[in-house]
C-alpha cells in the first residue's frame, strides 16, 4: 500500500470513527430511553419444544424427568432416550417414552406442557435424549444419572433470581455454569420470578437457563413470589406444576412444593415456607427420624434468620427450627432477603427473636444457615454477630462440594470471585466441625444513599 493511499484510508477511518463516536452515544441513549421488553410473540410457544427442564420426580440414580412447552396444537408428544454414544446414530437405539400433556392458560394464551419420566436407567451413566412430537424435535441433550453409591459430587445453589431475569440474572447462572460445568443439580431457593402468573417472566427464567436446564436437573422450591393473589388468598402459580415435574412425596396439598430425594448419599429436602408450615413440621420430623443418609440439606425460601432489615420470620422459626436442631440438619439454603449472610454452627436459641438482637446461644446444633441472592433486586442488610460473612448489593451463586465426611461451601460473586467459604466435617458423634475459609477481601456493602437536599421554597413553587 502506498503512503498516500494509507493516508487516505487512515483519514477515512479516522473520520468515520469520529462520526460513530459522535452519533452512537446519542443513538444508544435514545434507545435506552425507549427500551422495550421483547414483543409478546417472543415469548409465545411454537411447535418446537422450548422451556425444556430436567427435574427428578423419583430416584436420581435410575430415573430422570423432563418437562417442556409447545403451542397448543401439539396434542401428543414423546421423549426419546439412549445411552450417549460418540456416534451420531442416536435414533437407532433410542427408546420412546410417551409424554403426559396438559394445557396451561396464561396471559399470553394457551400453551401445552409435556412431561415424561425416563425409568429403568443405569446409575452413573451418561444418556442422550430429545423431546418432541415426532416431527419437531429438540436437539439431543446429554445428562448423567446419579451413582448408586455415595460418590463425591458438586451442586449449585441460587437465592432469588426474581427481577430483570433476562437482563441481569442470566449472567449469574451462566457464571455458575462456568464455575461448575459438571454440577449434579441446581437448587433454586424460591422467588424464581417476580409476578407469579406473568408468562413473560417465566420465559425470562427459562431463557436464562436455556440449554443448561436441559442438561443439569433443577431442584426449585416456591417463594412468596410464586404465590398468586386470588381474592384475599394466595395460591401457588398456575405455572409451577406444569413447568416442573417434581416429587409428590410431601404432605397432601403440597405436591411438587414440599418433597425429598436422595442424591449419592445426600438427602435433599425442599420445603414450601409459604403455607401449611405445621403439616410440614410433622412430615419433616418423621422424615428425619427415619433418615439414614449421612448428609441432610434443606432448602426453603423464608429464612430462619433474616438478613434483611425488619423481615424476621419468628413464627416459621418457632415451628421449624426445633426440628432442624433435633436432627442436626447440616445445611439450610434460603432466599427472600436479597442480601447474603450465613451462620457458623452456633445460632440464637429458637425462642429468641434474632431481629431484636437477642444473642443467647444454643449449644452447637451443627446447622449452618445461608441466605443468598442471585438476581439484581437488593435490600438493606440486617447485621448479625453470629454471621461471620455477610454482603449487600451483590449478586452471588454458590457451589457446594460433598465428598465423604466433608462438605465444602463456596459463595462466588456474579463476576466469579470467591466471597465466602467454609468446610463442614462429620464427626464420630455430635455436631459437625466447621473450618472457616473466608477470603481476605473486604465485606461488600452498598454505598450509602445520599439524602435528598431539602427543597427550597422557590423550587416548590416552580
Ligand atoms: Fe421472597
Ligand atoms: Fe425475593
Amino acid at each position: 500500500m502506498t503512503g498516500s493511499l494509507m493516508q487516505i484510508r487512515f483519514t477515512t477511518t479516522w473520520l468515520s470513527g469520529w462520526i460513530c463516536v459522535l452519533t452512537l452515544p446519542s443513538m444508544v441513549l435514545a434507545q435506552q430511553a425507549a427500551a422495550l421488553n421483547p414483543p409478546d410473540s417472543f415469548w409465545q410457544p411454537t411447535r418446537v419444544p422450548d422451556r425444556i427442564v430436567l427435574t427428578w420426580s423419583e430416584d436420581p440414580a435410575t430415573t430422570q424427568s423432563v418437562t417442556w412447552r409447545t403451542s397448543a396444537d401439539v396434542t401428543a408428544a414423546a421423549a426419546q432416550i439412549t445411552i450417549a454414544d460418540p456416534g451420531p446414530d442416536l435414533e437407532k437405539t433410542a427408546e420412546t417414552f410417551v409424554a403426559v400433556t396438559e394445557p396451561l392458560a396464561t396471559n399470553l394464551g394457551t400453551a401445552h406442557y409435556h412431561s415424561a419420566t425416563f425409568k429403568g436407567l443405569k446409575p452413573g451413566t451418561q444418556y442422550a435424549y430429545r423431546v418432541g412430537d415426532g416431527q419437531q424435535w429438540s436437539e439431543w441433550f446429554q445428562f448423567r444419572t446419579a451413582k448408586a453409591t455415595s460418590e463425591p459430587f458438586s451442586f449449585i445453589y441460587f437465592g432469588d433470581a426474581q427481577n430483570d431475569i433476562r437482563s441481569k440474572w442470566s449472567r449469574v447462572i451462566r457464571a455458575a455454569w462456568q464455575g461448575a460445568p459438571k454440577a449434579a443439580f441446581m437448587i433454586h431457593a424460591g422467588d424464581l420470578i417476580n409476578t407469579a402468573e406473568t408468562d413473560q417472566e417465566w420465559g425470562e427464567w427459562f431463557g436464562a437457563g436455556a440449554w443448561m436446564n436441559a442438561m443439569v436437573p433443577n431442584i426449585p422450591v416456591p417463594g412468596n413470589h410464586e404465590m398468586a393473589r386470588r381474592g384475599t388468598a394466595r395460591q401457588l402459580s398456575h405455572h409451577w406444576r406444569p413447568s416442573f415435574t417434581l416429587p409428590q412425596n410431601g404432605p397432601a396439598g403440597l405436591e411438587e412444593t414440599c418433597f425429598t430425594l436422595v442424591y449419592q448419599g445426600v438427602r435433599i429436602i425442599g420445603l414450601n415456607s409459604n403455607e401449611k408450615q405445621a403439616e410440614q413440621a410433622v412430615w419433616l420430623d418423621d422424615l428425619l427420624t427415619k433418615n439414614t443418609e449421612k448428609w441432610v440439606i434443606c432448602t426453603f425460601h423464608h429464612p430462619m434468620f433474616s438478613t434483611g432489615k425488619d423481615r424476621d420470620n419468628k413464627e416459621l422459626r418457632a415451628q421449624w427450627k426445633p426440628i432442624l436442631d433435633k436432627h442436626r440438619v447440616d445445611l439450610v439454603l434460603q432466599g427472600h432477603d436479597h442480601t447474603y449472610g450465613r451462620t457458623g454452627l452456633e445460632t440464637p436459641v429458637a425462642a429468641a427473636n434474632a431481629g431484636t438482637g437477642a444473642n443467647a446461644r444454643d449449644t452447637f446444633t451443627g446447622t449452618v444457615y445461608v441466605v443468598s441472592v442471585s438476581g439484581p433486586k437488593m435490600y438493606n442488610l440486617q447485621r448479625h454477630p453470629f454471621m461471620p460473612r455477610q454482603a449487600e448489593g451483590t449478586q452471588l451463586y454458590q457451589i457446594i462440594h460433598v465428598n465423604g465426611d466433608k462438605l465444602g461451601f463456596e459463595a462466588y460473586t456474579a463476576t466469579g470471585e470467591l466471597y465466602d467459604a467454609f468446610t463442614l466435617t462429620k464427626q464420630a458423634s455430635g455436631p459437625n466441625s466447621l473450618l472457616e475459609q473466608i477470603p481476605d477481601t473486604p465485606e461488600r456493602l452498598r454505598p450509602p444513599v445520599a439524602a435528598e437536599p431539602a427543597k427550597k421554597a422557590s423550587d416548590v413553587l416552580k
